[in-house]
Order: structure tokens, then sequence, then C-alpha cells
């Protein structure tokens, strides 16, 4: 079979794959990129709601979970997401914060996917869809070998991403060549998941879908102030798939349900002052009636405040503001937003994503072991890391 030669194959047409052979390519380098999928970048299309929340205001190493937390801060220097809106803002990308520095789009993700599809083109970027790749070998150069093709290239950037979404195609392609060539992987879980909670004593929550309240989740010495949602199998919403990202079998998630409150002390004072009131009442200026409803036991429900022990009120308020949890269990890759762990860190230069004992390989994106808050931290992982590379290949 002849062989076709290009400076560059990336592997994975996703965000980090695509900026990156953009980059590369400005830099007059020959590039191809290479995805199994029929389409490029189905998860930008889906990110967001459809609107892409493509990067943060405030973007830090701190946003970041991986082994070395570290690693990220030279790319995110190098290439920022101030670097990423100035490129939106060029292509005339109408933008808006939402909250908490969240940069999406006003109108839809294609805008996003349409600028990186543009900067490949006009960078001449050469992009084949459906491609399966089938071995990969390194002599004097890459030799990748695909159902239809064999191509040879000094750089080989794998950037297939993480896990979560099977249905969208995802694979553990880059972990499997990443070892291949000798580099460790951190072990994978679905990250920005939503946990499951079921069976006893979890019964409580049983008919709360859709009921959201504001809440502090902690697991150790990490929390997020955001808000919670009930689901039909547990518990989901911001404030969730962030500390889900950090919850191991080390130990139990709290979660308060009223931030700011001592909800113990609150209880109490409006015995002192409405003694006649009915607890459910009392808790329904607390929280939404369905939730209210059900925080009180069979017993409680319909006793007046002044005759429930102060005792009692106590535990109320603590099960209020300190409740522990364990899940049991997440609902996994098929609905985690990202993968948390992933190749290994101590292998690749945080210059250049480069492997330090591969030279010509790099390995970007959600593929790496670094992991980001939910709020357009991992876009912007995927646009730094991607430029990283497409600076030196
Ligand atoms: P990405 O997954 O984008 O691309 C990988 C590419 O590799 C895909 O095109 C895939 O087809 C291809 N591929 C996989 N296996 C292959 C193989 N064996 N051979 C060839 N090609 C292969 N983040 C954020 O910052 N803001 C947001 O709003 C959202 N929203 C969001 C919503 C949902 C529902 C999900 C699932 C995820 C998000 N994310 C997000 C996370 C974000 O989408 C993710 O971190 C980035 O897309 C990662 O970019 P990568 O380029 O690394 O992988």
């Amino acid at each position: 079979m002849a062989k076709t030669v290009f400076d560059v194959v990336v592997i994975g047409a996703g965000a980090a794959g695509l900026f990156c052979a953009a980059t590369a390519a400005r830099r007059g380098r020959r590039v191809l990129v290479l995805d199994h999928a029929a389409e490029a970048g189905a998860k930008i299309l889906i990110s967001g709601g459809g609107r892409c929340n493509f990067t943060n205001l405030s973007v830090r190493a701190e946003n970041f979970l991986s082994a070395n937390p570290h690693f990220a801060k030279s790319a995110l220097a190098k290439f920022s997401s101030q670097d990423f809106v100035k490129l939106v803002e060029t292509h005339d990308i109408a933008y808006h914060e939402k909250r908490l520095g969240q940069l999406f789009c006003d109108d839809s993700a294609r805008g996003i996917l349409g600028m990186l599809l543009g900067l490949c083109r006009q960078n001449g970027v050469t992009l084949r869809l459906s491609q399966k790749v089938t071995e990969i070998s390194r002599g004097a150069a890459f030799t990748v070998q695909t159902d239809a093709d064999m191509i040879e290239a000094t750089s080989l950037v794998l950037a297939t991403g993480g896990l979560s979404i099977p249905k969208l195609g995802a694979t553990g392609f880059t972990y499997d060549i990443a070892k291949q060539f000798g580099l460790a992987v951190i072990p994978v879980k679905p990250g920005l998941v939503p946990l499951r909670f079921e069976g006893d004593p979890w019964g409580w929550m049983q008919g709360l879908s859709g009921v959201s309240f504001e809440s502090v989740a902690r697991f150790g010495k990490r929390e997020f102030r955001e808000n919670a949602l009930f689901t039909h199998r547990g518990l989901s919403g911001p404030a969730v798939l962030q500390i889900s990202s950090y919850l191991s079998e080390a130990g139990d998630l709290t979660l308060n349900m009223l931030p700011g409150t001592d909800a113990s002390a609150l209880l109490l004072e409006r015995k002192a002052a409405r003694p006649k009131a009915e607890l459910k009442t009392i808790l329904a200026e607390m929280f939404p009636a369905r939730l209210a409803q059900a925080l009180l036991p069979e017993a409680l429900q319909k006793q007046v405040i002044a005759e429930t022990s102060n005792q009692r009120l106590k535990e109320l308020g603590e099960k209020i503001n300190f409740l522990r949890m364990r899940p049991t269990g997440t609902e996994g890759f098929a609905k985690a937003e990202v993968t948390v762990g992933g190749v290994d860190t101590a292998g690749l230069s945080s210059q250049t994503m480069g492997a330090t004992e591969v030279p010509g390989l790099f390995v970007i994106g959600e593929a790496v072991d670094v992991t980001g808050w939910l709020g357009g931290y991992n876009f912007q992982w995927a646009w730094s890391s991607g430029f990283a590379a497409g600076s030196v290949a």
C-alpha cells in the first residue's frame, strides 16, 4: 500500500485535535486529522446545552484535578482564556457570561465548531472522517495504518478524548496507544457525573425528582456552593457534579441544604417565636414544599413546633446542614461530562505535551490526566494543551 506523508498526524477531530491541527498548520506544517466519527467535534455541538460553555473568565490550575496539580499551569499561561476569547471575538461569535465567569455562545455551539473547522481549512489541514486507525508503529517516523490508507509522519498527536458518552464515539484509544509507547495511564473514572442514592436510607428522596435547592457539597477539604437537583435516582446539579469528580472510597460526601444558616438555631428560634406553628409550615418557609415534606419523618409531619423536643430540632437541623451521604453509585460514563484520570502527566512535558521518552509523540485534551471543573474549564484545557502541542509538533 502506498504511503501518504505528512508532518503531523492528529488522531481525534474534537476540540483539542482541531485546535492543535490549525495551530501546527499555521506554522507551515502539513497536517492530517483523522477521526473515526462521521462528523468532527460532536461533543462541542452538544456542549453547554447546545451553546458551548467555551471557556471561563478566570482559569487557574486550581480549577483542575490531576495527579500533578501544577502540570496545567504552563499551557494555560501560554494560551489563556483571554486568548481564546479574542479569537472568538475576531470571528464575530456573539457570547455572554452566564454566571461564575462561564462564557457561552449567544446562538449555537456550531459557531465554535465552524470557527475551528474554518481555521483548519484556511491553514490547509487535511481532515479525514470515518477513518478507523488499525495500527500505529514507530521507526524513523510514525506509521499510522487506517482501514483506507497508510500514513507516515514525524509527529503524532493523540487527541481522542476520554470515555464519557460512548454513544458519541468515545473510546480508550489514546490510553491504549500511550501504553503501547510506554506511557503510564492513571486509572479513569466518570467525572462531573450525577450520583445515585438508592434503597435505604435514601427512601425519603423518592418523589423529589426535579426539586432544586441551594447547597454546599463537600468532600474532604473541597467544597462547592451551587445548586443541587434531585433526580429519579439520586442527585445532580452543579454542586453535586463538581464534587462527584473528587469523590473516592475514602469517605462520605456532606451536603449542606441551607448554606449560611445554622438550621438548628433557626428552628429553636422559631419554636420560641411561634410555638403554635406546625413544623412542616416552618420547613416550607425554608425549602421547596416537596423537599420540606420529605425532610420530616412521618411522626413529625403533623407536629406543632412547641411539642417537638429541642433535641429533635437539633437533629433535624443537623440533617439539614450536615447530611452525610455515601452514594450507591454514579450514572457512569453514559452520563458523565468528563473522564477523571488518563495519560499520566509524569511522562509528558508541561511546555509541549510531548512524551519525554518518545520524541514526536504528543497527548492533548481530555485524554491527559487533567480534568477541569464544570464551567468551561475542560474546553480551555483542550485549547491550551492543543496550542502547546500545535506550536511545536
Ligand atoms: P473530544 O471528545 O472533544 O474529541 C475526541 C475526538 O476523538 C472525537 O471526535 C472522537 O470521535 C474521536 N475519537 C475517539 N476515539 C477514536 C478512535 N478510536 N479513532 C479515531 N477517532 C477517535 N466542557 C466545557 O468546557 N464546557 C461545556 O459546556 C461542556 N459541556 C459538555 C457537555 C457534555 C454533554 C459532555 C459530554 C461534555 C461537555 N464538556 C464541556 C466537556 C468537553 O466536551 C470535553 O472535555 C472536550 O470535548 C474534550 O476535548 P477533546 O478534544 O480532548 O475530546
